[in-house]
């Protein structure tokens, strides 16, 4: 018999843990929309206690989200539970997800607790979110290096108490595939209750074991997963979905589990998360990454042309991804680009239409060959609608071997052009003194890249900034035919974001 496995996608509150991935309100929006329409049972929109902006994305989520079950995360505390509860009540599907630590190191150091006061704290906690939802998740803290006994007794309590799913993080990624399979075993056979509850298994990839102990969680008893896009989340990152629902797709004859994952829609959300927090995927990153379906070597090419299933154990199509088709050309119409883009899955109306249109068209007079790729790039720079202080709107660079770069950048602030000239030691360095000259203030640049979106010399280049302000690491990214305004565009985008960003304070989720 097959069972069914829920989905419990984390990006938005896990995977904006790691440094340099947080989001801003729209950002998030936008994900949670793409997670819907992926099929994901339950979206972790945040940690609403942590900041007043965290707290407004999951509201704005809550109220837009229609078929996935909304999630907001609280410590075992009460002002916790409040702003939980609070940041989902316009949800259609709310959950409310409580934890607390119960290793015997983190009770010790971290919570100076004893096991019978965090006991007690976990069942007030459950108690008290069922006061205002019925579906309630309790997670037990670094469950991987707990006593299996105490997780029994507090798992037995917080049912009585209401939880309606168990969750069993390896917070620290420690856990071996066979361990942790074990431990799900040990708690399915002796916690009291669990056979009317769901239990969930939420794996970090410390040692590179996120997917495969997940995987192991599910063969022992487990029926949620707990996982991220692209596998992004706090240090080493998370089980990443992509991975997880293609094994349970691909071996369904082993793990005879199936999902509610429309997998066509895994390398769009792949590619919209990566745009978004500026984490590239790795070319040979399981299951999206550039490579995943690339054949090299002339053995395998050979083996692919006479049986696609020599070397290929899923179809890329599975995926959404189709071949780096050439497109559209200078001569293409409007119709013909938003026809195209709605195969690709876009539905682009009104501003967000003629924006991508016309920027297009700019890259079809200096491209030869506009490809999918592209298409993606541009919809992604275009469609991303954030609270801009500043704009960019112009830029020269001179460039010589004999004397020092020198730009000239127009910014506009509130409807007035600011323009600005400085030389650097290169001409992004030339591009970023003058802007920070024009913003009378200094920027901390903390990580510089770009990538080719396609071949060729007169590819898009994709340029991403990283930027520190405080503890707070913001991030940019632009694409252009044109690689010096690609790294104007991406730094302006860094610093909209970290202005925004200095709005609202935050607290790490830990207890
Ligand atoms: O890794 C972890 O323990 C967590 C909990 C908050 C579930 O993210
Ligand atoms: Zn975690």
């Amino acid at each position: 018999m097959t069972r069914q496995i829920k989905i419990f996608d984390t990006t938005l509150r896990d995977g904006e843990q790691s440094p340099g991935c947080s989001m801003n309100k729209t950002e998030k929006v936008e994900i949670a929309h793409q997670l819907e329409k992926l099929g994901v049972d339950i979206i972790e929109a945040g940690f609403a206690i942590s900041s007043k902006g965290d707290f407004e994305s999951i509201e704005a989520i809550a109220s837009e989200i229609k078929t996935s079950t909304v999630c907001s995360l609280c410590r075992a505390v009460k002002p916790d539970i409040i702003a939980a509860a609070e940041s989902i009540k316009k949800a259609q599907l709310q959950r409310i997800h409580t934890f607390i630590a119960t290793s015997p190191i983190h009770m010790e150091y971290k919570l100076k607790m004893s096991p019978d006061q965090v006991l007690e704290a976990a069942v007030g906690a459950v108690t008290m979110a069922k006061g205002f939802v019925e579906d309630i998740e309790f997670s037990c803290e670094d469950a991987g290096r707990s006593d299996k006994d105490f997780l029994v007794k507090v798992f037995t309590e917080v049912i009585k108490a209401g939880a309606t799913t168990l969750n069993v993080p390896d917070t620290v990624g420690y856990q071996t595939p066979e361990e942790f399979g074990a431990l799900i075993k040990y708690l399915a056979d002796n916690v009291i209750g669990i056979e009317n509850v769901d239990i969930s298994v939420h794996c970090h990839d410390d040692l590179g074991l996120a997917t495969a102990n997940a995987l192991s969680g599910v063969l022992n008893g487990a029926n949620q997963i707990e996982c991220t896009i692209n596998g992004i989340g706090e240090r080493a990152g998370n089980t990443s979905l992509e991975e997880v629902v293609m094994a349970l797709k691909t071996r369904e004859d082993h793990y005879k589990c199936q999902t509610r994952i429309n997998t066509k829609e895994i390398m769009k959300t792949s590619r919209l998360v990566s745009h978004i927090t500026g984490s590239y995927v790795q070319a040979n990153k399981a299951i999206v990454g550039a490579n995943a379906f690339a054949h090299e070597a002339g053995i395998h090419q050979d083996g692919i042309l006479k049986q696609k299933r020599t070397y290929e154990i899923m179809d890329a199509e599975m995926i959404g991804l189709s071949e780096n088709k050439l497109v559209l050309g200078k001569h293409s119409g409007r119709h013909a680009f938003s026809e195209k883009l709605k195969e690709l899955g876009y539905e682009l109306v009104g501003d967000d239409l003629n924006k991508a249109f016309a920027r297009f068209k700019s890259i079809a007079d200096k491209k030869k060959e506009v490809l999918e790729e592209d298409l993606h790039a541009i919809v992604s720079d275009e469609t991303h609608k954030l609270e801009e202080t500043y704009t960019f709107k112009q830029m020269t660079v001179i460039s010589d071997s004999k004397t020092p770069p020198k730009a000239t950048v127009t910014l506009e602030k509130e409807g007035k052009e600011l323009s600005d000239s400085c030389e650097g030691a290169g001409s992004v360095d030339a591009i970023y003194t003058t802007i920070k000259s024009i913003l009378g203030e200094d920027i901390k640049l903390v990580d510089y890249s770009i990538h080719s979106v396609t071949r060729g010399t007169d590819a898009l280049g994709d340029v991403t900034v990283r930027i520190r302000d405080n503890d707070r690491i913001y991030t940019g990214r632009g694409s252009s035919t044109d690689v010096l305004q690609a790294s104007a565009k991406a730094y302006v985008m860094a610093i909209n974001k970290m202005l925004t960003g200095r709005k609202y304070k935050r607290i790490k989720p830990t207890s």
